[in-house]
C-alpha cells in the first residue's frame, strides 16, 4: 500500500474505509492480494448492478475487442452505438411508449446533470434550479450547486449559484404543504422568487440517506414545474438500471420527466457511460456539438450495456431483485426493531436499502468491523449516518445473506461496545 500513500493524492477517500489491494473481483466478491474474500455491498458505488466480470458482458467484449470494434469513436456512428440504441428503443423505451432523444456526453454522472442544467436554463431562457436538501448530484459546479452536501461544497472555491434549495418530502419542512408555500411564492410577483429553469429531483436519494419519495409528492412537484414553465429532471444516476426492482425508479408513477439523468449502471461492467433521456421538443435547442466530450459514448460501454439490457428482455432479474430486496429489508427491520430505542430505521426500495443508525460516529465504526470481517459497505447521509446496502443485483443469495449476518454481527458488537 505504500506506492498509493507516497505516490497518491491526499484526496484518496474510499481507499482509506477498505484498506487493503484488491487484486480480482467476481459477481459480489472481491479478493485481495492476500487472498481475503470480501462480500461487497457496495458495488462500486451503484455501478456494478450486474455485478463485477459479468460473464455475459465479458463475453461480448472479448469478442469486440478480437473482432476489432471501434473502442473510441467521440460522437461519430458505430455499429457498437447502433446497437445499444437499437437495444434500448427495443427494451426500455417502446415498452412504456416514451419518445426520448438520447444525448451521449463524457461519461461521469456529472456530465449528464450539467448538460441537463444548461439544456433547461437554454429552454426557458432561465438561470435558476430548484435542487433539494440531502440531494448529490457530483462534483463539477453546476452540478456541485445542485449538491447539498457542505464538505463538498466547501471545495468549490467559488459561490455555488442559481440554486434554489427546498426541503426533501422527508426532510424538516418537506411535503406538500411545502410545495404549496413554494407556489405561492412563484405567483407572488413580490415574493422575490422568480420562476425556475427546472426542479432536479432524485425519487430515492441515494448518497443523501436512502430518502424515498412518494409518488404524490413527485406528481405534485412535476405539475408545478410544468405550471410555471419549468422542466422536470429526474436524477436516475445511481437509483436506475434495475437497482429498484424496476428499469427506471419512477415506473409505475405516471411520470413523465423532461430529461431523464443515466450514469453508472448503464454501462453494464463497470465500463463508463453516461446518457439524457431528453423530450424531443427540448432536444431541438441544442446546436451540434454544444456540449461535447472526448469520451461520450465509448465503444466498450455500449457493447456491455447493450449485453446489461438483456436483462431486461423478462421479469428474471427484476423479481429476483423484488425477492432478495424483500429478504434485505426484513433483515433491517429486525435489527430496526431491536435498536428501536436508539431510533433506528430501515428506508429503501428494491436492492437499494439502508439501516439508519443515527450516529455517524457508530454507522463508521460497524462498517469498519464489516471491512475487518469481509463485507464492503459503505455510509451515507448526514454525517455518514446510514448504512446502505446496494450488493450487485445478480448476488447469489447465499452471499447476500452471510453478508446480512456480518453486518448483524457488527451492529451488536458496536451497540455493546457504546452500552
Ligand atoms: C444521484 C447521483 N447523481 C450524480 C452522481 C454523480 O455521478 P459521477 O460520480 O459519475 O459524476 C451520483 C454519484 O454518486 C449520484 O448518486
Amino acid at each position: 500500500m505504500e506506492v498509493f500513500e507516497q505516490w497518491e493524492s491526499n484526496i484518496r477517500g474510499y481507499c482509506r474505509s477498505f484498506p487493503t489491494v484488491f487484486a480480482s473481483a467476481k459477481n459480489a466478491r472481491q479478493v485481495d492480494e492476500q487472498g481475503k474474500s470480501y462480500i461487497d455491498f457496495f458495488a462500486g458505488a451503484g455501478v456494478l448492478n450486474f455485478g463485477h466480470n459479468n460473464e455475459r458482458m465479458k463475453k461480448a467484449l472479448v469478442n469486440f475487442i478480437e473482432a476489432d470494434g471501434v473502442a473510441h469513436s467521440l460522437d461519430m456512428y458505430t455499429t457498437a452505438k447502433r446497437d445499444f440504441i437499437e437495444k434500448f428503443v427495443d427494451t426500455v423505451l417502446k415498452p412504456r411508449q416514451l419518445n426520448y432523444k438520447m444525448q451521449f456526453m463524457g461519461p461521469t454522472g456529472t456530465n449528464a446533470v450539467e448538460a441537463a442544467l444548461k439544456l433547461a436554463r437554454r429552454v426557458t431562457g432561465r438561470q435558476s434550479i430548484v435542487a433539494f436538501s440531502h440531494g448529490f448530484h457530483g462534483m463539477t459546479l453546476g452540478s456541485l450547486a445542485c449538491t447539498a452536501n457542505d464538505y463538498f461544497r466547501q471545495a468549490a472555491g467559488v459561490p455555488l449559484d442559481h440554486v434554489i434549495r427546498l426541503p426533501f418530502e422527508s426532510a424538516p419542512g418537506g411535503g406538500l404543504d411545502n410545495l404549496a408555500e413554494h407556489e405561492r411564492a412563484l405567483e407572488d410577483p413580490s415574493s422575490g422568487v422568480a420562476a425556475p429553469a427546472a426542479y432536479l429531483i432524485e425519487v430515492i436519494q441515494a448518497e443523501g440517506g436512502v430518502n424515498v419519495a412518494t409518488e404524490r409528492w413527485l406528481k405534485e412537484l412535476q405539475r408545478i414545474a410544468h405550471a410555471h414553465g419549468a422542466l422536470f429532471i429526474v436524477d436516475e444516476i445511481q437509483v436506475g438500471c434495475g437497482r429498484t426492482g424496476t428499469y427506471f425508479s419512477f415506473d409505475e408513477m405516471d411520470l413523465s420527466p423532461d430529461i431523464v439523468c443515466l450514469a453508472k449502471g448503464i454501462g453494464g461492467f463497470g465500463t463508463p457511460l453516461a446518457m439524457n433521456l431528453i423530450k424531443p421538443e427540448h432536444d431541438q435547442h441544442w446546436s451540434p456539438g454544444e456540449h461535447t466530450g472526448t469520451f461520450r459514448g465509448q465503444g466498450f460501454s455500449f457493447v456491455a450495456g447493450r449485453e446489461a439490457l438483456t436483462y431486461f428482455d423478462d421479469d428474471a432479474l427484476m423479481s429476483e431483485v423484488k425477492e432478495k430486496g424483500a429478504l434485505m429489508a426484513e433483515h433491517l427491520d429486525k435489527l430496526a426493531k431491536r435498536y428501536a430505542g436508539q431510533g433506528f430505521a430501515v428506508r429503501g426500495k428494491g436492492m437499494m436499502q439502508a439501516l439508519d443508525v443515527v450516529d455517524g460516529g457508530k454507522a463508521k465504526q460497524m462498517a469498519a468491523v464489516c471491512f475487518e470481517n469481509g463485507l464492503l459497505i459503505g455510509p451515507c447521509g448526514s454525517g455518514g449516518r446510514v448504512l446502505k446496502l446496494i450488493p450487485p443485483l445478480t448476488i447469489p443469495e447465499a452471499d447476500l445473506k452471510e453478508g446480512l449476518a456480518i453486518l448483524e454481527d457488527a451492529i451488536g458488537r458496536v451497540m455493546e461496545e457504546a452500552a
